[in-house]
């Protein structure tokens, strides 16, 4: 089956590797990929959001299945795009539709729906440039802190926690006066501050039925003890021990099952990945945010551990036959831990050579199989020749699988020891906190 993968990143090297784990024979495209899927495909140098562009190497290619890794071509309508016409119709392609894309591409869409359909997340309100006095006069009597977030997609930087009344009416000021996140964030949704611990929950869908996959945790702050500025990810851990089954049970209950009949009764086509970003407050789940797709550095972790075959579950995902699949999910642990440009998220150099020195030691380190071992994941890197180069903030993504938590840290660290790139950096306590 001749597959394309939408994307560059951490994530779409690790979906790369998990379709080639198929018992279906694949042949891969990536658009653009990195040095990384060069290796398990073939690169094609494509803007995943030039529709008639992915159109006319889908058709000369006979692309069979397309696999989206980021959110903005779901958000402007891909799906649509490939469902509406003719010669792309019969095309395997992961969703949602532009309309079930609004739950990650618009903060307001996405409370509206939580609140039809009765799903716990923080109490808001939305203001945009009709009610500016009314939304300063709501600030005023709010309590702290204040979370301030752009209505639509702004890269990751859209959601402000404001510890004063001043520093939040300032921000809502820029927000909705002065565009400070474009137009789409000139509409502003005040909410309620949760204060708990957050954890990665995703589904894959049919539209009436949907398949579980692992959860994971995610380490965003750049800083050791969660410290500094917001990333798009430093690490990642699955299974999540604070994720019993009973709180598990409860996500199922009041989180994953409203939203899957909440899209169904609102006849929103969705076929395709749902990312549900939670917060545990005092054992009950509430809603952070919804994505359209996988999470990166999330994909990471939950693709060691989901042990069905890919293919079949995409294509169970396109056909609405999911009912018929039952998660198969590896009981051991999985980590990645996010070797990064120094400087990242602020500014960083790019063009670095990387030295992968395990590679000449093969013998030395588990490489990963169904047994456990590590598995280097590129994210921000490029080939020049046979050379391979950091492309990014995000650079590596150092992933292993073994039956306890400290064992895989082991890994990763024996492996990322053995990783060099000119001011190479990287968390060094991720996982820690759950380690025996
Ligand atoms: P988002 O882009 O919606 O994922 O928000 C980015 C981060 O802001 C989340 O991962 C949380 O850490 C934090 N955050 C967002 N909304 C809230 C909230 N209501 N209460 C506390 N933290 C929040
Ligand atoms: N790691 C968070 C995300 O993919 O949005």
């Amino acid at each position: 089956m001749k597959v394309l993968i939408l994307g560059s990143g951490g994530r779409e090297h690790a979906i790369a590797w998990k379709l080639l784990r198929s018992s279906t024979p694949v042949e891969l495209f990536i658009a653009p990929g990195n040095a990384g899927t060069a290796a398990l495909g073939t690169n094609v140098t494509l803007n995943p959001n030039d529709f008639a562009a992915v159109k006319t190497f889908c058709l000369e290619a006979h692309i069979e299945m397309v696999v989206v890794g980021p959110e903005e071509p779901l958000v402007r309508g891909i799906y649509d795009y490939f469902k509406e016409d003719e010669a792309l119709r019969h095309i395997i392609i992961t969703g949602p539709s532009a309309k079930g894309a609004q739950l990650e591409g618009s903060k307001a869409f996405a409370k509206a729906f939580m609140m039809r359909h009765q799903i716990p997340t923080a109490a808001y309100r939305e203001f945009d440039e009709n009610s500016y006095e009314e939304g300063v006069s709501y600030l005023r009597n709010h309590t702290l802190p204040i979370v301030l977030k752009a209505d639509g997609l702004a890269a990751g930087k859209g959601v402000l926690i404001c510890s004063s009344t001043e520093e939040a009416i300032n921000e809502f000021s820029s927000m909705v006066r002065e565009s400070k996140f474009g137009d789409s964030g000139k509409k502003v949704v005040v909410e309620q501050f949760l204060d708990g611990i957050e954890l990665s929950v995703f589904v894959c869908t049919d539209g009436a039925h949907y398949v579980m996959l692992p959860e994971a945790k995610d380490y965003k702050k750049i800083g050791v003890g969660d410290t500094g500025l917001n990333t798009g990810g430093m690490g990642a851990v699955s299974p999540v021990p604070f994720a019993t089954p009973h709180f598990m049970q409860k996500v199922i209950d009041r989180i994953v099952d409203p939203t899957i009949a909440g899209l169904r009764q609102e006849n929103i086509d969705y076929k395709g990945f749902i990312f549900f970003g939670l917060i545990k407050v005092d054992d009950e789940p509430y809603v952070i945010e919804y994505n359209c797709r996988l999470g990166d550095p999330e994909t990471e972790v939950i693709l060691l551990r989901f042990r069905n075959d890919f293919v079949e579950l995409l294509k169970a995902m396109h056909e609405g036959s999911l009912s018929g699949i039952t998660p198969d999910i590896d009981k051991n642990t999985a980590v990645t831990i996010m070797a990064v440009s120094g400087g990242y998220p602020g500014t960083y150099s790019k063009g670095y050579p990387i030295a992968f020195n395990y590679l000449n030691n093969p013998m030395e380190i588990k490489h990963i199989d169904e047994e456990g071992g590590v598995v280097v994941f590129h994210a921000g890197t490029r080939l020049e020749g046979e050379e391979v180069l950091t492309n990014g903030g995000r650079v590596l993504a150092v992933s292993s699988l073994a039956d306890a938590i400290g064992e895989c840290l082991e890994l990763s660290m024996e492996v990322m020891g053995q990783i060099h790139f000119d001011k190479m950096y990287y968390r060094e306590d991720i996982g820690h906190e759950f380690v025996d």
